[in-house]
């Protein structure tokens, strides 16, 4: 009786389904892990124009708070951060936008009509109304804000990473 030469056709087909399987497999899996992984390694930053009103609704001289929120998405997950700045309107509609964030720890100043000064309630630092350092442990003046108007409206540039 003579040897079966090659496979026989149960074996064929199992190898040949096999294949087939292995290359929708690699075809349609490739995809959906890219599609699942790449939010995770996606650098996020966040670069944009912040809207804050009509710059005419802001005292001319006095420091006043606005505020706004940031949504950032990094991966799966999506964070809402809120922010707080004061907008100093000069005359002939100049404008200058500070951070309220201290420049020692990263405490929040408050603006003091009475002391003319941005106080910071964790160390006593003290700022102008520039946001230029009056006393206390704060190494820098206040950040400061790229800003921009857009028929009367106050824009300012946040970029957040
Ligand atoms: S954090 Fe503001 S003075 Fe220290």
């Amino acid at each position: 009786m003579a040897e079966p030469r090659g496979i026989s056709r149960r074996a064929f087909t199992t190898r040949a389904m096999a294949f087939v399987g292995t290359i929708i497999g690699t075809v349609v899996g490739i995809p959906i892990i890219g599609y699942l992984v790449s939010p995770a390694v996606k650098a996020s930053t966040t670069e944009t124009w912040i809207p804050l009103g009509a710059l005419s609704k802001y005292p001319v001289g006095t420091p006043t708070q606005s505020n706004f929120t940031l949504t950032q998405v990094n991966g799966w997950e999506k964070t809402v951060n809120s922010y707080s700045v004061y907008v100093l309107r000069g005359s002939n509609d100049s404008v200058e936008v500070l951070s309220n964030v201290c420049t020692h720890l990263g405490c929040r100043v408050t603006w003091h009509t009475k002391a003319d000064e941005y106080i910071c309630p964790c160390h006593d630092g003290r700022f102008s109304p520039t946001g230029k350092v009056i006393s206390g442990p704060p190494p820098h003046p206040l950040t400061t804000y790229e800003t921009k108007l857009d028929n009367g409206n106050l824009f300012i540039h946040v970029l957040e990473s």
